[in-house]
């Protein structure tokens, strides 16, 4: 496998991945609105890029079965164990697959890929490939729900700029500081994020340093409506941010497409 497949990425990345996203602002809005999502569904709920659980396990304990896709053993180790921590496994399905070949026992009712996922597909194609499969995986009436970074001139600065994301102990009890800065290609729309863990001992002194990367890329929004239209999904929906506020290029802060295949 690739140094820069998703899942050699998101396995030397898991063990950070806590700290990741509970630092990060949309991890905070997008949770209660993807569970009310799973639990609105009325039958199968599939999550795409299902990661560490923080979605699904959540929406497990709130009683909703929920059937994780994802191409990271590492991350589907995490998902596992916070499942049996909260004692709903039994609720779980878990997948290691693609999103662009993952294969159902029966049609979904909704398919999601949470948290900018969609971005984990480097080119257009395979956007498109991703898109067309959900739709063949989803029952008729059935709804596909994705959310993407809305790249703004601001987002684009504040990603390139080195920032200091967090301060914690490590799992085995070092004192730690997480960094970030992003390489963005306007041109090609991809993103590169090179994050640096730097443990200290008592005196502050730098003893470990290790970089993690993850490879990203966005969707214009004229690009992810047609890229949905394509696949033959209706558009229902597209919000500006997690509370449901329309789309505006003036105050959105992401894109969150509500999508469903034709009953
Ligand atoms: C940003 S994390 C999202 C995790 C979780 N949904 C959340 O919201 O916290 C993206 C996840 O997608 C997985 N992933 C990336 N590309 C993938 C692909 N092509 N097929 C399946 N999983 C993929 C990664 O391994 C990672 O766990």
């Amino acid at each position: 496998m690739s140094l820069t497949s998703p899942a050699s990425e998101y396995d030397s990345f898991a063990d950070i991945y806590a700290v990741w996203t509970d630092t990060a602002a949309s991890t905070h809005a997008n949770l209660p609105f993807y569970v009310n999502a799973y639990a609105e569904a009325d039958g199968p709920v599939v999550e795409l890029g299902v990661g560490d659980g923080r979605i699904a396990v959540q929406a497990a304990v709130e009683g909703h079965a929920v059937i994780g896709v994802d191409l990271s053993g590492a991350m589907l180790d995490l998902c596992r164990r916070r499942a049996v921590d909260a004692g709903v496994l039994d609720q779980l399905t878990l997948m290691r697959a693609d999103f662009r070949t993952f294969e159902l026992e029966s049609p979904a009712a909704l398919i999601a890929l949470p948290y900018h996922s969609i971005g984990h597909l480097p080119t257009l194609e395979d956007k498109r490939r991703a898109m067309a499969h959900v739709f063949s995986q989803l029952r008729p009436g059935g709804r596909f729900i994705f959310d993407d970074f809305l790249m703004t001139p601001d987002l684009v600065a504040h990603m390139r700029r080195v920032q200091l994301r967090a301060e914690y102990r490590t799992a085995a009890g070092a004192d730690a500081l997480l960094w970030v800065a992003s390489l963005v290609n306007e041109q090609e729309q991809t993103i590169r994020v090179v994050t640096w863990e730097d443990e200290l001992d008592a005196d502050g002194l730098l003893v470990r340093r290790r970089h993690r990367r993850l490879s990203l890329s966005w969707l214009e929004p004229a690009q992810a409506r047609d890229l949905l239209t394509q696949a033959g999904f209706d558009i229902e929906a597209c919000y500006g941010d997690f509370s449901r506020t329309p789309f505006s290029d003036a105050t959105a802060h992401e894109q969150v497409w509500l999508a469903r295949r034709p009953a």
